[in-house]
């Protein structure tokens, strides 16, 4: 059988659940894939740090650039701009298929790294960017590609809705939730990119550039994080029917002023109606509510956050440029695996 040699970098929360399942689940995912997906490396700043998952120590190296040359696919994980903008180009130039969940860097030069990928004919895959585990790039890339999309509504920022949620379901303060979603490994390396809508204006920035088929950059969305709200505030919301979320809200709009059609994206902390669906988005959960003028409304919902749920998206990516490569060209490959057995309906115990 093919072999496919994946290389990745970074061995934090996300790199190391990634580099585990790859090794572990080997090969259920060969069978997906078509090819054997071997993991050659794992680049981490410092050999003796503890971390998540189980990779054999000879895995693990910290020559970034000798790895890229040995791999067919390329995992960034190290997150920042460099020197993660560089090893990507690095390994596009190589010829390997990369793929990232680096928000900040896609935001910042995604253009570039398109235009570099495209001139080799590499893919850059980056479905674990936004939404953590939740499938949002595909369908808003792919799905709704037939479609206009009106308007986005998403909560893109598990931090954040997990203190808001922990403010408003257990009067918790924010410094507190905070710490424990640290702890719990959702919040930034610097913490400041959540609370104050960094992570979800980049966030923001990619959904309006996929859904509205343009360029929106970082810099032109609106941001206000939500550090000024107070648990007082939280708690008036809730009675007057209402709960507050740090919403990024990417719009089609026509300036009444110059009746000039465009886009908009911003980040700030909003009052959603208890019946919208958004309010019932607790802990360190995503959602992505999409308004689409013929498919209507979608939500898209799941873990937002965390190295185990973000590593599925990322797992996902290298099956698809497993496949690419295993076709020679865009893959259209589908499953191959069909060794499950599909059950009478008196195995199922299903409770709903
Ligand atoms: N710090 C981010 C969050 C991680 O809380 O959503 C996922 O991008």
């Amino acid at each position: 059988q093919r072999k496919l040699r994946v290389a990745v970098l970074g061995g934090g929360s996300v790199g190391s659940q990634v580099a585990s399942l790859l090794i572990a689940h080997g090969d259920e995912l060969a069978a997906r894939a078509g090819a054997v997906l071997e993991v050659v490396g794992v680049v981490v700043r410092n050999l003796d740090a503890p971390r998540d998952g189980d990779i054999p120590r000879e895995l693990l190296t910290t020559d970034a650039s000798a790895l890229i040359l040995q791999a067919d696919i390329v995992v960034e994980l190290i997150g920042g701009l460099e020197p993660a903008r560089t090893l990507i180009l690095e390994a596009l130039n190589s010829g390997a298929d990369v793929i990232t969940a680096n928000k900040a860097l896609l935001a910042t030069h995604g253009p570039e790294l398109f235009e570099a990928a495209e001139q080799v004919g590499a893919q850059l895959h980056y479905e674990a960017a936004v939404g953590g585990a939740i499938p949002i790039i595909r369908p808003l890339r792919d799905s709704l590609a037939g479609d206009r999309v009106s308007r986005i509504l998403g909560i893109v920022n598990g931090t954040t809705n997990y203190i808001l949620d922990r403010m408003d379901v257990e009067g918790d303060t924010l410094e507190n939730a905070l710490a424990e979603a640290t702890r719990l490994g959702y919040a930034e390396a610097d913490p400041t990119a959540d609370i104050e809508g960094f992570d979800a204006a980049q966030k923001a920035a990619i959904l309006a550039s996929l859904a509205f088929h343009t360029t929106v950059p970082l810099e032109a969305v609106h941001r206000e994080g939500m550090t000024s709200v107070t648990l007082e505030q939280v708690v008036s919301a809730r009675k007057a029917g209402y709960a507050v979320k740090l919403l990024a809200i990417c719009e089609r709009i026509t300036d009444a002023a110059t009746g000039v059609e465009g886009v908009t994206a911003r980040v700030h902390p909003a009052l959603v109606p208890l019946s919208h669906p958004l309010a019932s988005v607790h802990g360190a959960n995503n959602a992505v509510f999409v308004e689409a003028e013929a498919a209507g409304s979608l939500m898209f919902y799941g873990a937002g956050a965390g190295g185990i749920q973000t590593a599925s998206a990322v797992l996902g990516d290298i099956v698809s440029a497993a496949r690419r490569h295993v076709a020679g060209g865009p893959g259209v490959a589908e499953s191959t695996q069909a060794n499950l057995p599909v059950l009478p309906m008196s195995s199922v115990t299903t409770k709903y």
